[in-house]
């Protein structure tokens, strides 16, 4: 399938294949950036930017121009009339008729799919909250590859925010997609959510060692490490004795380390703020002297505050300017193909651990919302018209994905839309961790967010309601 008119969301809306094909794009188009300027005249790009950017927005802009479109954009939520309460839908419908593609950048998680259904046509995201950024982790993983050549078995530090810092948890992603090990150095109380961590290891089927799991000698080398995933491709002696194999592993040192900055304007409050603020974990020469570092690339997704010392600017295995400068040609190359303007020959088939797993989705109103406060189905201008929508993503325990902002919510009642068959008295509702969780048709299963939803829906608690 060709990527004209496609979204570009979440990571895993490109294959490895995809990825590869947009990369050796941009590296044609790198070699002349200012020839490229027939490729789309006449196609204007909307640039909307609802939270502070500079090199993302400036670097999408500059790609159009050099594509030779023309860029129309807002910036500034209070001076669109999202500020007068209209819907994300709505704006999206409206941009969508004026632009050929949409750029869009929103403190709301998930708010970039909502535009991407409603907008008719190709709309990329830039960031939705704390979520995902999608086109960073184009610029990352480019970076990487023109350093080492691969991604596959190198050993990258993912450092600092992992909470809140949607860069990596895109990148996260796709490291293990294409068979990288990740090392993660968390600030304390900012570990990468669960959320991740689980599609990590469901998704891409890796294994995640985490602090707890891990030997006193593997949990400070070289750095204390919270956690560290291993993909199906790491060395199967590496999977089975984990902390033999991780220490040598971790005497390898690391090929790349990906810092980021305290995304300081997620925190929930000012204790959490002044927390995290004195124990941020800092990247500078003292650190790199570490014979664990001697090959390392140093990468940011910048901006930096105070985690990435100025001293290394002049250290030639810092890699964050030309990361930045590399957004250009990514950018020209991922706009051009989902317009159309170039195309892209990908194989059909790809390894097996590089393609999402599909689950069921629930679709009923049934009381489960997403308790994610950021999630764009939460917000009261959403509400209206954006139906709650799940993948049932594990009946042990029951767990719920939301198909917007991917947070997990773990629902405690469940019944079967079965009940009607003649016998009035069989509309019971069960605990979610009961055995009738599994014998429930994923297609009659009717979730509740409590006891009192279930029973306003008129079930009533049968002998396994109980939780175990
Ligand atoms: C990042 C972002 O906005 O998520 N910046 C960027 O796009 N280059 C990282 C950050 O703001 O910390």
């Amino acid at each position: 399938m060709g990527l004209a008119n496609r979204s570009l969301v979440t990571i895993d809306d490109l294959s490895n294949a995809e990825i590869e094909a947009l990369f050796s794009l941009a590296d044609k188009m790198a070699v002349s950036l200012e020839k490229q300027f027939n490729l789309c005249q006449g196609k204007i790009m909307a640039s909307l930017f609802f939270e502070p950017s500079t090199r993302t927005r400036l670097s999408f802009e500059t790609a159009m121009h050099r594509l030779g479109g023309r860029v129309i954009s807002a910036v500034n939520v209070g001076e669109t009339s999202l500020a007068k309460g209209e819907s994300v839908a709505d704006m999206a419908r409206v941009v969508g008729s004026y632009a050929d593609i949409i750029v869009i950048r929103h403190p709301w998680e998930g708010a970039a799919k909502v535009v991407a259904d409603y907008a008719g046509v190709p709309v990329i995201n830039a960031g939705d909250g704390g979520h995902e950024h999608p086109t960073q982790t184009l610029c990352d993983l480019y970076t990487i590859k023109k350093e080492k050549k691969t991604i596959r078995g190198l050993r990258i530090a993912l450092w600092g925010d992992l909470k809140y810092g949607r860069t990596v948890h895109s990148l996260a992603y796709a490291l293990a997609r294409f068979g990288a090990t990740i090392h993660f150095r968390a600030a304390s109380g900012l570990e990468m959510p669960d959320y991740v961590k689980r599609k990590l290891t469901t998704e891409y089927k890796g294994r995640l060692e985490e602090y707890e799991t891990l030997d006193d000698v593997v949990k400070e080398r070289p750095f204390p490490l919270d956690a560290i995933y291993l993909t199906p491709s790491s060395p199967h002696q590496l999977a089975n004795i984990p902390s033999v194999s991780l220490q040598i592993e971790l005497a390898k040192g690391v090929d790349a380390l990906y810092v980021t900055r305290l995304q300081q304007e997620r925190l929930n409050a000012e204790a959490e703020e002044k927390e995290m603020k004195n124990d941020y974990p800092v990247v500078d020469k003292k650190l790199l002297k570490k014979k664990e570092f001697r090959e390392t690339v140093v990468l940011h997704p910048l901006p930096r505050v105070d985690e990435l010392a100025y001293e290394l600017d002049v250290d030639p295995r810092s890699m964050y300017f030309k990361q930045a400068e590399l957004g250009v040609p990514i950018r020209m190359a991922l706009i051009a193909l989902l317009l159309g303007a170039k195309e892209i020959a990908t194989p059909r088939k790809e390894e097996s651990f590089t393609q999402p797993k599909e689950y069921a989705l629930y679709q009923r109103e049934t009381g489960v919302r997403c308790t994610n406060r950021q999630c764009v189905s939460a917000q009261k201008t959403e509400k209206g018209y954006i139906k709650p929508q799940f993948k049932i993503v594990s009946c042990r325990p029951l767990t719920l994905r939301c198909i917007y902002c991917d947070h997990e919510i773990f629902p405690p009642c469940i019944a079967s839309s079965h009940w009607h068959e003649g016998r009035l008295v069989s509309k019971r509702y069960h605990s979610a961790d009961s055995h009738m969780v599994r014998k429930i048709r994923p297609e009659h299963l009717m979730i509740f967010a409590s006891a009192k939803d279930a029973e306003a829906h008129g079930f009533k608690p049968s002998s396994y309601a109980q939780p175990n």
